[in-house]
């Protein structure tokens, strides 16, 4: 039997940054600005939200906290040092210039800020971190092929990948089609929310128009047999966040979640942990919740791993330390 916070070693494929954010720095900034954050953080210090509409809006006000490279920063090495402390060794994260933007940093600004945040983690902790520009669905694809643009105008070494995330139910997948284009030819790695709140005709067009090897979420491509064949024949990469589908009740309870079938059906899938204190959980929370609801041995925690390393958004030196 797997032990809590075991000690194999971590790796974070999806989270969103913004969606890192403790409640505590959330309010400490939000005082600072003089925003009032009393509706998305509660008495007891955590998040409220009742639904994906409002866990997105939540996540919006809490984003605009963040005013400076500082701010963005701190958020990334508190985060990053967090990580560090499960035993995680390698991280992306995803950023949102868009929200950034919103809260009047420009894209370079943003990133630098971001960047030095996880460099302080890395040179007490080791580990190891990339950032993966996102595209918000629901804004449309105009602001989705700004994003892209920004990143390949302003190429940073350590963002090295580009996706989708926000509302799958909005807008045709045809209409992103030509952001994924653009950044694939870039060179950046790819990936996009599918298969969470839409069904498997919604994973289906992420292969379809953006190409993608990556998969966020993914799991509710489990309801057409044929579509999880696919996958495990593609050797397309789920990054599964259990503990997210079940707070925003895609499944009820933890052992109604598809990942143990996935998994044995032979569709290559990672663990992560998507807006961790939103969700109640964290990176090491998942390993240990998983593999205790379904009987997963160290070693299946370690091929988890292993899968994530070889699927990362980074340098093959890079990936070969870290194997
Ligand atoms: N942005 C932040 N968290 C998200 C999620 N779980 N799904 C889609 N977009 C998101
Ligand atoms: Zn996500």
């Amino acid at each position: 039997m797997p032990t809590p916070h075991s000690s194999v070693p971590k790796v974070e494929l999806h989270c969103h940054i913004e969606g890192a954010a403790p409640p505590s720095l959330v309010k400490r900034l939000a005082e600072r600005e003089g925003i009032d954050v009393s509706g998305i953080i509660g008495p007891n210090g955590k998040y409220i939200w009742s639904d994906f509409t409002s866990f997105l809006k939540a996540y919006d006000l809490a984003s605009s906290v963040f005013k400076t490279p500082a701010d963005y920063g701190l958020l990334a090495e508190t985060y990053f040092r967090m990580l560090a402390a499960e035993g995680t060794i390698y991280a992306e994260v995803f950023i949102s210039p868009d929200h950034a933007q919103a809260a009047g940093l420009s894209y370079r600004t943003y990133v630098e800020g971001l960047a030095a945040g996880i460099e302080r983690a890395k040179i007490d902790t080791g580990i190891e971190g990339r950032m993966i520009a996102i595209g918000v669905r629901h804004f449309g694809a105009a602001s989705v092929e700004r994003v892209v643009k920004e990143v390949i105008g302003s190429p940073h070494p350590m963002v090295s990948g580009f996706g989708l995330a926000g509302d799958e139910r909005e807008g045709h997948p045809s209409n992103f089609a030509r952001a994924f284009r653009m950044a694939n030819e870039a060179g950046l790695g790819i990936t996009a929310h599918a298969g969470e709140f839409g069904g498997p005709e919604s994973v289906k067009a992420a292969l379809e128009f953006f190409q993608v090897k990556r998969i966020g979420h993914g799991v509710r491509a489990v309801e057409e047999a044929a579509l999880v064949d696919r996958l495990a024949d593609e050797q397309i990469v789920l990054e599964t966040c259990p503990g997210s589908n079940v707070a925003l009740g895609v499944y009820p309870v933890l052992r109604f979640h598809p990942i143990n079938i996935l998994k044995n059906r032979g569709v290559r899938i990672t663990l992560n942990s998507d807006d961790p204190p939103f969700f109640g959980t964290t990176l090491g929370k998942e390993y240990s919740s998983v593999s205790n609801t379904f009987n997963w041995s160290e070693n299946d925690q370690i091929a988890i791993s292993r899968t994530a390393i070889e699927a990362a958004f980074c340098d093959e030196a890079t990936r070969q330390r870290l194997m």
